[in-house]
């Protein structure tokens, strides 16, 4: 069946852990659907929003208000860890997504998420197939844990790199001119989950200016050995500034710290190894030191966003509206990498969400230095292009204008949801 432009609409959501350029990708998103007529309706808190038939009209967005959206961080529509499973045990909710999709006329499927949100994508397109639906389904990647194989990097990660490489840098400098007669040692606590793509961006500072060791969750973590280094860096340098994963396990292979609590996706939450590592250093050095928690901070932070993650945050939007458009369904949009005049550029490419779903990509053996505690020359050279420039936000009053939407909801069409 051929349908007018009027009789096509699209419906984005967001999904995971947010980052501080995924609304980039909305606004590339919904900016490439304007130009061709097409309406973009959000989910609410990602695909729960299509369950519960509240759907955001974009449509009713100012031009400013989309705008603000490319330097605006977190999920301006809402996002979700909800995981669609096995589709005989969660039939109901897929019917319910189709039977929404139906009556608002919906026939693109933009997924904006990470490796587990993939899965969610072809689930998805496997039963609009089954039930005969005619609807196109694409992924946009998204994670700042950069875990998302096809892709050069995923977007919300480089930008997540640049603030752990700063904040690491300056509190670095902090503790160089306080540790003759005060605090030894600093540690930082990163996320990235199960890989070690962010504490490798603190290998990132030029030499004297920041981590001295940093902990990996691809390094199985040796009491003992890290110990010896810590003390080699107060004897030598005066201090020991340190950048932890919060995925770091012991040799038996459990994290060092898990809160115990799982989420939808069946991930166990992590967070709180850094002060486990300042309880160790403490009983067993006595060393003063501080520790800190980036959490948050760094998966918020879009002032000092990577200008590379904006562009291509956004360049990835509007490739996702053009791809669905043309009927290719069940692929990831992704980013290759690749030189032109000398300077290094990304081009837009096309994955299957089969081949992306569910998969966790860690940092490469090559990439960590023979001593465990560093990065070689050849995780530099990818990590470095990431982060270059800047794209700060617009300030008002000293601070940066974000943007908070006023959400005007379509008028539902369906029964409740239970
Ligand atoms: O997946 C992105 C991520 O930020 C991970 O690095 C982190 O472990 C997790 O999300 C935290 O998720 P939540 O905010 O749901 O606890």
């Amino acid at each position: 069946m051929v349908y007018s432009n009027r009789d096509n609409n699209a419906f984005y959501a967001q999904s995971g852990g947010v980052t501080p350029v995924i609304n980039a990708s909305a606004a590339g998103v919904i900016m490439a659907a304007r130009q061709k007529g097409i309406k973009v309706y959000a989910g609410a808190d990602g695909i729960i929003g299509a369950l519960h038939e509240q759907l955001i009209d974009t449509t009713k967005m100012s031009e400013q208000e989309v705008a603000a959206l490319r330097y605006t961080p977190a999920g301006a529509f809402g996002s979700c860890r909800f995981k669609l499973t096995d589709m005989q045990k969660q039939a109901k909710e897929y019917r319910r997504l189709i039977e929404v999709f139906k009556a608002h006329k919906i026939r693109y499927f933009l997924y904006n998420g990470g490796g587990d949100s993939q899965d969610t994508a072809h689930k998805v397109s496997q039963i609009a197939q089954e039930m005969a639906y005619p609807l196109v389904c694409v992924g946009i990647p998204k994670t700042i844990d950069n875990d998302l194989y096809a892709t050069d990097f995923s977007p919300g990660f480089p930008s997540v790199a640049k603030y752990v490489a700063i904040s690491s840098m300056e509190a670095t400098l902090d503790l160089a001119s306080m540790c003759s007669s005060s605090t030894k040692v600093f540690i930082l606590e990163v996320m990235g989950r199960h890989t070690g793509w962010i504490a490798a961006a603190a290998g990132l500072t030029p030499v004297g200016f920041g981590a001295q060791i940093i902990l990996f969750p691809e390094v199985a973590f040796n009491q003992e050995h890290f110990l010896a280094r810590v003390k080699e860096c107060v004897k030598n340098y005066g201090y020991c500034s340190i950048v932890v994963s919060e995925g770091v396990r012991d040799t038996s292979g459990q994290f060092l710290s898990a809160s115990g609590n799982k989420d939808a996706f069946g991930h166990q939450q992590l967070g709180g190894v850094a002060p486990y590592i300042a309880r160790l250093i403490q009983e067993k050095l006595k060393l003063k030191h501080h520790w800190a928690v980036s959490d948050y901070l760094q998966r918020s932070a879009r002032h000092i966003a990577s200008k590379v993650d904006v562009e291509q945050a956004y360049a990835l939007g509007k490739f996702a509206l053009k791809v669905a458009l043309k009927g290719i369904n069940g692929k990831m949009v992704t980013l290759e990498r690749s030189k032109k005049n000398n300077k290094i550029i990304w081009e837009t490419g096309l994955a299957e969400l089969a081949q992306v779903a569910n998969q966790e990509k860690h940092l490469p053996a090559d990439y960590i230095a023979a001593n465990g505690f560093e990065i070689t020359e050849k995780a530099k050279k990818y990590l470095l292009p990431l982060i270059q420039g800047e794209a700060y936000p617009p300030y008002h009053q000293g601070l940066p204008a974000y943007f908070r939407l006023n959400a005007k909801f379509l008028k539902k069409k369906c029964t409740d949801f239970v």
